[in-house]
């Protein structure tokens, strides 16, 4: 059996999960469902980042020890996976023993490797970015992405020699051994990998809150050094049975924010220890909120457990990948929601369903031949779908699986079944089986009511559905 190895970011236990967060975790559990249903041994990874300067900072603003503010916050993350339908197979926390054995693990790969060294850092940190920032990427004085003045730091720290490892990145991305997805952002790298890049540190030295570095242990492992590891831990890295099994991971899932991290820095730390590289990165784009960065201080953040009390669990995960190409930044605001709710959802798919399941209800369903119009059109569909999906473009798979939509209550409408009786066997069943392939389409992204409409449908076919039972697939709101 082939096997799937497919991780999401893994989110700062600092605050409460959004849309952003739950953006990333739905896109890459559509994609391992989609793997499952293709037949794939698919191992999902996702989980939360515990350990750095701004995670301490906020658990001491919140009045508790880092260890039980970690708790909590992880806990939010898991909870809302769960009501989101995420099926990932673990959930790595970076505070866990396996976790800090698998870093240590690494680090010493790297430091036999002969690739850290010892030095001075002086320069300006960034606690959102949880890296250093140049005074010429500043913005009045500000990071750009968080809006926070970095602190002037001066510190012992060990270094990683990533200046031998370019020529090799440059190498493997450039003739896509390591797939960066899309080709803009592969081109930001590329750009990024011909300035002359500094190194980077692997420790840092007035951060408490992180695993301790083993060759000094008053020396704290850098975060994001810790954090990649996740990608290995959660496999039991080293020695594991799974690591041997997954360990390439075929596709990493992350955001534009986090590129350089994840095509430039991972990749150096994995050639370091000696470690395969990952087969793709899939870089999404971020969204905003009306127009503007989503932020607590201009209170536009919006809670998913909003959006899934008012539309359920199932059109959450739709509306957050159908609002455009995952491949661009986006603006969203909650009433394109509810118009693409209805629009899509209550009008569209609930709709059609609700039109053909009527009919099968009143009609007897009788065996015939399919009309040609209708399996032409649902395989065109079904080729078009899996291009897109094989390429993690859910956004365009999605509108293709519409347009049969459309065509099959087009169809109806044209066809009024209900006045030929001649043709009706065959029109229903081609109506049918449409509806039958939608739900195997739709099936990774909204699994709880495909699977609720796929048993309604088999026990109309069987005769056993109840005269007052009804199929309350997406009401209108
Ligand atoms: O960066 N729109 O964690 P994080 C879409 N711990 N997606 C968004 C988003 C937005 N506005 N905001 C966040 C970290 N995301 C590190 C990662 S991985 C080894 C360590 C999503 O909590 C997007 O996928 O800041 C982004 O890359 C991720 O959340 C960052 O989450
Ligand atoms: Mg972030």
């Amino acid at each position: 059996m082939n096997k799937f190895y497919i991780t999401t970011p893994i989110y700062y236990a600092s605050g409460e999960p959004h849309i952003g967060h739950a953006f990333a975790v739905i896109f890459a559990d559509v994609i391992a469902r989609y793997k499952r249903q293709k037949g794939f041994d698919v191992f999902f990874l996702t989980g939360t980042d515990e350990h750095g300067s701004k995670i301490a900072e906020k658990a001491k603003a919140a009045g508790k020890n880092p260890q039980e503010y970690v708790d909590e916050i992880s806990k939010l993350y898991a909870d809302l996976w769960k009501s989101l339908q995420i099926q990932n197979s673990d959930f790595i926390r970076t505070t866990s023993e396996k976790h800090k054995a698998g870093v240590e693990k690494f680090i010493e790969k790297l430091w036999q490797a002969g690739d850290i060294y010892q030095g001075e850092y002086e320069g300006l940190y960034c606690a959102g970015c949880e890296n250093f920032i140049l005074e010429k990427d500043l913005a009045n004085g500000l990071c750009p992405d968080h809006l926070l003045k970095p602190e002037l730091v001066k510190e012992k720290n060990y270094f990683f020699n990533l200046k031998k490892y370019i020529p090799f990145i440059k190498e493997k991305i450039g003739n896509n051994e390591l797939k960066i997805i899309p080709e803009s952002r592969k081109n930001e790298i590329l750009n990024i990998l011909s300035a002359n890049l500094p190194d980077f540190s692997v420790t840092r030295e007035k951060v408490q809150w992180g695993i301790p570095f083993p060759y000094e242990k008053e020396q704290i492992i850098y975060v994001w050094a810790d954090a990649l590891t996740n990608y290995l831990s959660g496999l039991d890295f080293p020695d594991g049975e799974k690591f041997k099994k997954y360990w390439p991971a075929d596709a990493h899932i992350i955001g534009a924010d986090i590129n350089k991290f994840h095509s430039i820095y991972w990749p150096a730390l994995l050639m370091s220890a000696g470690i395969a590289l990952p087969r793709k990165i899939f870089v999404h784009g971020l969204f905003t909120v009306n127009g503007q960065k989503m932020s607590k201080t201009l209170g536009n953040v919006i809670d998913p457990k909003v959006l899934i009390e008012k539309f359920g669990p199932d059109a959450t995960r739709y509306l957050l990948l159908s609002q455009f190409p995952a491949f661009e930044h986006g603006d969203i605001n909650e009433n394109g929601f509810m118009e693409k709710y209805n629009a899509d959802l209550a009008n569209g798919v609930g709709n059609l369903f609700g039109r053909v399941f009527a009919m099968a209800r009143r009609f007897e369903i009788k065996e015939s031949g399919l009309d040609n119009e209708v399996v032409k059109i649902i395989n065109e569909t079904k080729e078009k779908y899996e291009k897109w999906m094989e390429n993690f473009q859910l956004f365009e798979a999605l509108k293709e699986v519409f347009v049969l939509v459309k065509f099959l209550d087009k169809y109806i409408n044209e066809k009024q079944p209900w006045k030929s009786p001649e043709n009706l066997p065959q029109i229903l069943n081609s109506l049918l089986s449409g509806v039958e392939e939608i739900i195997v389409l739709l099936s990774p992204f909204m699994p709880q009511k495909m699977e609720a409409a796929n048993d309604f449908l088999n026990r109309l076919k069987s005769g056993k559905i109840q005269p007052d039972e009804k199929l309350g697939l997406f009401p209108r709101v």
